[in-house]
């Protein structure tokens, strides 16, 4: 089964290469000019351009070899060489039947499924989280679904930043801030040994980790001595000393925890939590490697892998492996987990979904990783994007200039979301555990939407109102025309009424069916891009295409035959519109 589209450009190339033309030539797209025609191919004033032939003369005898095809009503020649094709009510039919009938709505698996891991989200342990991280967690779901949408087989794996120098800095605060547990601490350090009765940990709450970590990272700038103490501190961690060790287990599982919440409540769910910290045992074996492979110099005490190539356009700074205190740094943790993941999962394909900012990281550790023969060139992808902006233009930041706490964010999107359901008049009349969850599914809507229409390069500026909208191009939009065809099908089915055949008939039904066929190009460009905005706009243009069908074409009040033909396209294009949705990470409700 294919799309119409794709369908097209095969007979469009056919035609070509009747004519000793580049078949490549020959794409299909949906019209410039609807109202003139469903479909357009370009290609004749490309393959004029190549074979220095007239266009029009091309295109012509393009249209005539394209005549005798029984899914086309007409084929015209417009302009410097435009070929213009209609096709019959029913081609459109039939697409709609078997888009129908598809459990796939119309959207084909790759030919090859492939092994694919994306990273994403990347919260850290005590750091608390910056729009970069929810930007990632909003687009790394939405490409987890997209590419397991099309069969690859996929894992999404938090990369949980949990072994870094800001471990140092937080054991260092934490133990002096309570001497009972800094005696427990070094206790254990002096034997070797994990601590025995650990209950004194138990006190250390994510509220003191939020509180202690800013004030420390700060002190660390200004002091060095203090700088240098949670260095060492670091670097002994990283030696797994049993103190240091056994508090830092409590830092990580206080603060994945409340992560897994959040993220939950975002509609963000991770198939690994694997944290930077358990690749430790892989690194020391991987350092004497890469000695061994000569791609260590020794540089002022510290060991790095020279990466600039011949070309660059600028210089890119080496791979710190190893720092002079001995630590394992954030590249030398994301070049073992290359090595870690080529064991344990193969992936053909690893995809980072991060802050743009992070390009050159990224840069210099998939270099590394290529020389130490980790990865083969061109399987490790950075999938950047721009940032979330406040009304200042400047990445987005909290009233009181903090940095965002995702729970809270979530919840104040969730608060405007029970004032815009309110205003619908819905509340008084649904039970509150619904009306709650219809809130959370309304947020995350929002958020998700807010964010995936927008090529995922482009900036856009945080605005809750215009987010939570039910008119527009915004998410709670979308779930509410959803919810209309829901509410639409339940009075059919009560009426008894059932769906049949389709038979296209009016201009409404041609463009909802026309809709439904480009689907898979979405899907399509979306993959191919790593970029899901086209899949939100693709949502977008269905409900749209949708709303004017509903206006235009009564269903419940149409004569039997017809009236099962558009209860069969209203189901077809709610089906379709909650995968699209799904391929987003947002979910619809029952009502709204
Ligand atoms: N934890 C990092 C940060 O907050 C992001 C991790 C991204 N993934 C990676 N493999 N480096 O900046």
């Amino acid at each position: 089964m294919s799309d119409l589209k794709r369908g097209l450009s095969e007979a469009v190339g056919a035609a070509f290469a009747d004519l000793g033309l580049p078949a490549e030539l020959a794409r299909v797209t949906a019209s410039d000019r609807p109202d003139l025609a469903d479909f357009q191919s370009n290609g004749a004033l490309a393959a004029a351009k190549r074979v220095g032939k007239n266009p029009r003369e091309i295109a012509t005898a393009v249209a005539g070899r394209l005549g005798a095809d029984s899914r086309l009503a007409a084929v015209e020649v417009a302009g410097p060489g435009f070929i213009n094709m209609k096709v019959t009510d029913g081609a459109l039919s039939a697409r709609a039947t078997e888009i129908a009938a598809d459990p796939r709505l119309g959207a084909e698996p790759v030919a090859v499924p492939r092994r694919v891991l994306i990273d994403y989200a990347g919260p850290n342990v005590a750091k608390p989280m910056h729009v970069g991280h929810l930007r990632s967690s909003i687009i790394g779901e939405s490409l987890k679904r997209l590419y397991r949408f099309r069969g690859d087989t996929v894992l999404g794996d938090a990369h949980f930043g949990d072994w870094g120098y800001q471990m140092g800095l937080l054991i260092g605060a934490v133990t002096d801030e309570r001497p009972a547990i800094g005696a427990v601490v070094e206790a254990a350090n002096a034997a070797g040994v994990p601590p025995a009765d650990i209950s004194a940990f138990e006190a250390v709450s994510l509220a003191d980790l939020d509180r202690l970590y800013p004030e420390a990272a700060a002190r660390g700038k200004a002091d060095t001595d203090y700088r240098d103490r949670a260095r060492k501190i670091t670097a002994a961690l990283q030696a797994k000393q049993a103190g240091y060790y056994a508090l830092w287990e409590r830092f990580r599982d206080v603060t994945r925890v409340a992560l897994e919440r959040d993220f939950h409540a975002l509609g963000v769910d991770f198939d690994l939590w694997k944290g930077e910290s358990d690749v430790e045992d892989l690194i020391d074996p991987m350092v004497a490697e890469l000695d061994a492979k000569g791609l260590l110099i020794d540089d002022q005490g510290a060991r790095i892998i020279r990466v600039a190539r011949e070309g660059d356009k600028r210089e890119l700074p080496p791979l710190l492996v190893v720092s002079s205190e001995g630590s394992a740094m954030y590249g030398t943790t994301d070049l073992a987990t290359i090595l870690d993941r080529k064991q344990s999962f193969d992936p053909e394909r690893v995809i980072y979904c991060v802050d743009q900012r992070q390009a050159d990281h990224f840069e210099i550790v998939f270099r590394a990783a290529y020389l130490a023969g980790y990865a083969q060139e061109g399987q490790l992808e950075h999938v950047g994007f721009g940032t979330m902006n406040g009304a200042d233009g400047k990445p987005f930041k909290t009233r009181e200039g903090g940095v965002l706490k995702l729970g809270d964010m979530i919840e104040m999107t969730r608060e405007k979301a029970r004032e815009r359901l309110h205003e619908v008049g819905l509340g008084e009349s649904l039970p509150p555990a619904e009306f709650e969850a219809i809130a959370g599914k309304v947020a995350v809507a929002a958020l998700k939407f807010a964010d995936l229409q927008n090529f995922r390069g482009t900036s856009y500026v945080f605005d809750l109102d215009r987010f939570t909208s039910f008119e527009g191009k915004t998410g709670p939009y979308l779930l509410y025309q959803a919810v209309r065809v829901k509410s639409l099908l339940r009075r059919a089915a009560d009426e008894g009424v059932a769906a049949g055949p389709v038979a296209v008939i009016k201009p409404a039904e041609r463009d909802l069916v026309l809709t439904l066929d480009a689907f898979n190009s979405a899907l399509v460009e979306a993959y191919d891009r790593c970029a899901p905005n086209a899949v939100a706009e693709h949502a977008y243009r269905l409900s749209q295409a949708f709303s004017k069908f509903y206006a235009a074409c009564p269903i419940l009040s149409a004569e039997p035959a017809v009236r099962a033909s558009r209860l069969t396209l209203a189901a077809t294009a709610l089906a379709q519109l909650e995968q699209a949705l799904d391929v987003l990470g947002i979910g619809v409700p029952e009502r709204m």
